[in-house]
């Protein structure tokens, strides 16, 4: 066909081709979509790796990036644990995993229920797992459970009096990490164990400030009376909540990831009872802006308005957003790339499926770290003891009520008794009843 063209072009000249021109308009801007489609697209994960055998643990694995790593290290054959929010026998759920099952040919997939906006369930499952003997198998963790509040919306207190994003982004994971580690130093000397951490480039702008995180000090900051008057002090009031907002997630991230690097020394510095090197490494990922659940209600605010708003701008963030597939590939990377399975380094920071600096260097710092380290684990032990008093008195509250209840019944039950007693007395005459009594 273009040969046809070329021929007619040389030999009856160019204009008698028709919609040449309008053609050669649109070409060059087609091209250039495909060439920015490519680049925003990202790096490619060109890993052949199979995963049979590998146990993965994954927070987050039923939403966006993390739903992608899920269904490919499940193609690839690993035995996937979805850590959810949700109970396993949630219709959702369990419609979710049999899709999973479906599509990747692969069984052993299935969820335990884990809010990491709750101490209480995370330690509930994690210790469930360590107490098993000897210790289950355990490949890999992958750490994608993340909230963000939309711009300029509410921020959200935890059942544990803390801030939504603080908890589930960056304590949840110490937390379930802290009980874990056990488990994971337990493993045998020839398996490749890898810890991959989510992280997001707006930890270059977050601000480590840890006491922000009680849900007190934000009910206090909320409540700050304007010290202006009228729509200034407002606007004023609006925007520091909108800053703390930001500062936040940068801040969750920022400690996350100064975590990981503790947690690396953490687990290099145990002296193995086998003499074996230590055989797990911290990896942490930042996946690049991609078109998830989470970005969309970011985006959108959360709003209608804003749902229409972005439902109109799409092609934009079509071309400049990665799909969620695209965006797990820095994380396949990171969980199958081998030069990660050997030596004694880490952590590592992954970006576009190749090794980058940390671009801050709080990360590294021994004594920032061992700050919010201590930090972590005093946050935990007061929110657990107030959560353990709490549930007791829930229970005894409970108790006492089914208590009153049930004496409530048992007198109802006497009254009737004592009534059909009375009906006894009167039996009528003549009856059989009357006639057996005498
Ligand atoms: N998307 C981006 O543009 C982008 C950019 C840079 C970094 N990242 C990072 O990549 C990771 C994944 O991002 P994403 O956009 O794919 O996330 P997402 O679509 O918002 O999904 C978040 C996941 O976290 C789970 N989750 C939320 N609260 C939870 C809780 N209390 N307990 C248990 N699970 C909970 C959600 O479970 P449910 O489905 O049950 O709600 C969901 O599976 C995040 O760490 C994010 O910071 C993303």
């Amino acid at each position: 066909m273009p040969v046809h063209f070329i021929i007619k072009g040389l030999s009856e000249g160019f204009p008698s081709i028709p919609y040449l021109y309008p053609v050669l308009k649109v070409v060059p801007w087609l091209l250039l979509l495909a060439v920015l489609k490519v680049y925003f697209g990202g790096a490619r994960n060109k890993s052949e790796r199979l995963m049979h055998s590998k146990v993965v643990m994954i927070t987050g694995g039923t939403s966006g990036i993390g739903a992608s790593i899920a269904h490919e290290l499940a193609s690839r054959g690993a035995q996937i644990i979805l850590l959810t929010q949700h109970p396993p026998s949630d219709i959702f759920l369990v419609d979710y995993i049999q899709d999973l099952r479906n599509s990747t040919k692969n069984q052993l997939i299935y969820a335990e229920q884990v809010d990491l906006s709750s101490l209480h369930s995370i330690r509930t499952f994690a210790t469930k797992w360590v107490d098993n003997a000897p210790p289950r198998r355990l490949d890999m963790i992958i750490l994608c459970g993340n909230t963000a509040v939309p711009q300029g919306g509410k921020k959200k207190i935890t059942k544990d009096g803390l801030d939504e994003e603080w908890q589930v982004n960056y304590l949840a994971n110490f937390h379930l990490l802290s009980i874990l580690s056990p488990a994971i130093r337990a493993q045998p000397p020839d398996r490749d164990i890898r810890i991959v951490f989510a992280t997001c480039s707006s930890y270059i702008g977050g601000t480590m400030d840890p006491k922000q995180t009680e849900g007190a000090a934000i009910a206090n900051t909320t409540a700050t009376k304007p010290r202006g008057k009228g729509k200034t002090a407002a606007a004023t009031r609006t925007n520091t909540n909108k800053r703390k907002n930001h500062n936040m997630f940068g801040m969750t991230k920022l400690a996350l990831m100064t975590f990981a690097n503790s947690f690396q020394s953490h687990l290099s510095s145990y002296k193995r009872p086998d003499n074996f090197p230590v055989n797990a490494r911290v990896l942490i990922v930042d996946p690049g802006f991609c078109r998830t659940p989470g970005t969309r209600r970011w985006l959108t605010r959360g709003s209608l308005l804003g749902l229409l708003f972005y439902l109109m701008t799409w092609p934009l963030w079509w071309l400049i957003l990665k799909s969620p597939e695209q965006g797990a590939q820095s994380f396949l990377y990171a969980t199958m790339e081998a030069k990660f399975g050997r030596g004694t380094g880490g952590p590592y920071l992954i970006k576009e499926c190749r090794e980058v600096d940390f671009l801050r260097k709080e990360i590294k710092d021994e004594a920032i770290a061992k700050q919010l380290w201590e930090f972590s684990e005093k946050q935990i032990e007061a929110k657990e003891k107030e959560g353990a008093v709490k549930r007791a008195l829930e229970k005894k509250e409970k108790e006492e009520e089914e208590k009153k209840k049930k004496q409530q019944q048992d007198t109802s039950t006497s009254t009737t008794t004592e009534g059909s007693g009375s009906a006894k007395s009167q039996q009528t005459p003549g009856s059989r009843r009357s006639r057996k009594a005498k």
